[in-house]
């Protein structure tokens, strides 16, 4: 068990899917990203499956370039059915034998990150998603694609909560425009194949998901925050403080994702997040103090050069479709998901960013 997840969030997933992921049992899973934060949970999740849920195990093989993963991404564990091999997915990758599903999670998934790697995280999601498609077809394996709630641009309000036929108000300039753009374009692939190859496709549009595992060099907005308090140093809020999100705890988010590959219809793309409550940046940081009962300074400030500027002022999924077609419903709430993982940051964070 990696030191940097909660065992109880591992079984709690483990729990919820107990009846469908027995589909794994005996396949073969190809995972992209597999060292990145939402990487190392399928990893925990298929080796727990594995342990007591499964009477058969699922074989993962799991790549990674490293490139964003930090510290704990590059500790590779030892795990029984599992390989990690270190490989850029916009190079060729030869694989021989069966394979049953791909899970393409690699990404340049921090604003942080894809503002010092706009070309890396171009590739990534095209080239990546279109290698990756080519492996799916050729083994008739189940492919998911992590495409992101920013493909929604920023959004007009009269589609806010967004559902996944609104079709977004994107810019194709600016510092986003690298991972917005790119997402679009690996949801093009997606459908192509999926339309003309006859691939099994789905593509995951995931809102905001935190938990334990992120680290304090991730730099999205609640490892910043957490940092920063353990650290004693007031929060700097970006851009006006308004801008609204919705965050979705790790297990819930995790069960959504999985059952997308288990249940997904085939060609589909699914919003996965937790629709309440859509909060402002400053309303969250008076959250946190209520919830942390002590007080949380906070400045509002300009975007630093490192994260780019021009976000979208709201964004809130629309989740009905998901909730009728893969039965997904979320059960962690804003403020039990904002304590397990601020519980987790103050004993693993050290404050120095
Ligand atoms: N976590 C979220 O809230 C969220 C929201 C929207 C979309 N997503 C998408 O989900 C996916 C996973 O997100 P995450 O939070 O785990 O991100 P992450 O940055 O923690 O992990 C992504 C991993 O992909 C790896 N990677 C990047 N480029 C690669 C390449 N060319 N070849 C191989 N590996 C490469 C990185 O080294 C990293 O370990 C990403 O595609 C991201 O864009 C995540």
């Amino acid at each position: 068990m990696a030191k940097f997840l909660l065992k109880s969030d591992i079984d709690e997933v483990c729990q919820r899917l107990a009846v469908p992921a027995q589909a794994f049992a005996g396949k073969t899973v190809l995972l992209t990203g597999g060292r990145g934060f939402l990487g190392r949970y399928f990893v925990e999740i298929f080796a727990r499956l594995n342990e007591s849920v499964l009477e058969q195990p699922v074989t993962l093989v799991a790549l990674d370039n490293l490139i964003t993963s930090g510290q704990e991404g590059a500790t590779i564990p030892e795990i029984e059915n599992m390989r990690f091999l270190n490989h850029d997915v916009t190079q060729p990758f030869e694989w021989v034998g069966s394979l049953d599903y791909v899970i393409h999670a690699a990404g340049i998934a921090s604003p942080y990150y894809y503002r010092a790697y706009p070309l890396e995280t171009l590739e990534v999601a095209i080239t990546g998603t279109r290698r990756m498609l080519e492996l799916a077809e050729a083994n008739s394996a189940r492919f998911v694609f992590f495409s992101s709630s920013e493909i929604y641009g920023d959004p007009d309000p009269k589609h806010v909560p967004m559902a996944e036929s609104y079709r977004g108000n994107v810019s194709c300039q600016g510092p986003r425009a690298c991972y917005d753009e790119s997402k679009r374009v690996g949801e093009t692939l997606c459908y192509i194949y999926n339309t003309t190859h006859g691939t099994k496709t789905n593509t995951i549009r995931p809102f905001n998901v935190f938990g334990p595992g992120m680290q304090e060099t991730d730099y999205r907005v609640l490892p910043n925050f957490a940092s920063r308090i353990k650290g004693g140093e007031p929060l700097n809020v970006y851009g006006s403080g308004n801008q609204t999100r919705t965050f979705c705890y790790i297990t819930d988010a995790m069960v959504g994702f999985l059952l997308v590959l288990l249940r997904g219809v085939s060609g589909e793309a699914y919003n996965i997040g937790n629709p309440k409550p859509e909060i402002s940046m400053v309303n969250l940081v008076k959250k946190i103090e209520v919830l942390s009962s002590k007080s949380v300074e906070y400045n509002i400030v300009e975007y630093p050069d490192s994260y780019p500027a021009d976000e979208p002022n709201r964004r809130a999924p629309d989740i009905r479709k998901a909730r009728l077609q893969l039965s997904f419903n979320p059960q962690v709430d804003l403020d039990q998901g904002l304590k397990r993982f601020f519980d987790w940051a103050n004993t693993v964070y050290t404050g120095e960013q």
